[in-house]
């Protein structure tokens, strides 16, 4: 440390991939940060469950403790980072922080997700940074571009592949079916088990409960409302087949898990949803294979944008996590803070009333008649056909149909009264056609 560096003390709480990660990652760029910025910056505390627990990284004496409140009320410690995920008692920690004058920076979807509103306003009445680059899409400084960059852009929608294990899921799939080789969801999923992309319980990254609590966080900070998990609508993608991603293919898409956020001009209401969606081959997302993540911005000046990289991860979300720890450093030094200012309340608008493209296949008896009655039943619904293909012949036939943008509701009561169709067989899943 030079003569004249000013020395900061961080203390983490908790020391699994990403701690430990970050824990190297300060150590290796300390010299650099100091020789940028003028801050000596070290970790000096980390708290633990577990002492005697092994770890990636290893630590001066004195710097483990058990007691987590210790580390976030301790008057050498200057900026806290909250790795230990959950909402309690990473909730109580961060106020505590916050009360004792320290900025914090944490990397927790789910807590911010559920009662980021209620910390934002904690660390503004503080004067003290609440930073997370790393809770939304890991690496990718997609959070800090929002907040910052595009702060004055009139952001229209945000489009995000923001889970890589379901990114790589679906993508294996695609390139089976591209192959002719075994595309069936089970498979995928135990490759990607196999990996260390899924959880032993995928749940939470199969079904969108991930990709939703990260779509919240995303349009708190795009639309400066109060979104929370529990708004956003999530479908995932243990439905998908071998077959919907073949006609997909063949049709000129890629299928993926999108999160969509956007923002109705007429009356600012929001929608926020999760779901399988047929994204144009030419689009920027379709390219976003394997388990990376990418988030795609659109707004009324700055027209399109498209941020990729790695969104989980130890070293990645460590990186997004010390980005802010530095920022938070320079602007304790400077004695201010950021702020995502007050927080509107968001009318949020129900699945049912947004619009999209559909495509939907119907197995049918191959016979004289059948495509009137099923067509007649879009008509009847005010749902128009953009495409209806027919594949295979006789007991086999199968009816593909994509719509002209629709209503949700109309759309799903078509897809009631086909099912009740005595031609019917079986209604396959709706895919949204989004990103055209
Ligand atoms: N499980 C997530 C993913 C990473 O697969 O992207 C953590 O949010």
């Amino acid at each position: 440390m030079t003569s004249n560096a000013k020395s900061l003390k961080i203390g983490v709480l908790g020391c699994g991939n990403v701690g430990a990660a970050l824990v190297q990652l300060v150590a290796a760029q300390r010299a650099v940060v100091e020789q940028r910025t003028g801050l000596d910056l070290q970790v000096t505390r980390v708290a633990v469950r577990n002492i005697s627990a092994p770890r990636e990284v290893t630590l001066d004496d004195g710097v483990l403790t058990r007691d987590a409140r210790d580390v976030v009320t301790d008057p050498d410690i200057d900026i806290v980072v909250e790795a230990i995920g959950g909402i309690e008692p990473a909730r109580e920690l961060i106020l505590e922080a916050l009360r004792h004058g320290k900025p914090v920076v944490t990397a927790n979807k789910e807590l911010l997700a559920n009662v980021g509103a209620e910390l934002y306003e904690a660390a503004d009445q503080a004067g003290l940074d609440l930073l997370f680059e790393a809770a939304v899409a890991g690496g990718i400084p997609i959070m800090r571009a929002l907040r910052e960059s595009l702060h004055g852009e009139p952001v229209r929608r945000v489009l995000g592949i923001i889970n890589g294990t379901t990114n790589f899921i679906l993508t294996k799939m695609t390139d089976a079916v591209a192959e002719g080789g075994d595309a069936d969801y089970s498979s995928a999923l135990s490759e990607a088990q196999r990996l260390g992309f899924a959880e032993r319980d995928p749940t939470a990254d199969v079904e969108g409960f991930d990709a939703g609590a990260k779509a919240a966080i995303i349009a708190t900070v795009a639309f400066g409302a109060k979104v929370v998990a529990g708004d956003v609508y999530h479908e995932g993608i243990s439905n998908v087949t071998a077959a919907e991603i073949a006609i997909a293919h063949r049709l000129g898409y890629v299928v993926k898990l999108l999160a969509i956020i956007e923002r109705d001009s007429s009356n600012g209401d929001i929608s926020v949803r999760v779901h399988p969606a047929m994204v144009p081959i030419n689009h920027p997302l379709a390219s976003v294979r394997d388990s990376f993540n990418a988030v795609f911005v659109e707004g009324d000046f700055v027209d399109s944008l498209m941020f990729y990289g790695r969104g989980a991860g130890g070293a990645p979300t460590a990186s997004a996590v010390f980005g802010d720890v530095v920022d938070a450093a320079i602007k304790l030094r400077s004695g201010t803070h950021g702020s995502l200012g007050a927080l509107g309340q968001a009318t949020i608008k129900p699945i049912d009333e947004t619009s999209a493209e559909y495509l939907l296949g119907l197995d049918v008896a191959d016979e004289p008649g059948v495509l009137h009655s099923v067509t007649g039943v879009f008509a009847a619904h005010g749902v128009s056909i953009r495409v209806a293909e027919q594949e295979g012949n006789g007991p086999d036939a199968r009816l593909v149909f994509i719509t002209h943008t629709a209503r949700e509701a109309d759309v799903q009561a078509t897809v009631r009264e086909l099912r009740g169709l005595e031609e019917v067989r079986n209604v396959g899943g709706l895919l949204r056609v989004v990103g055209d």
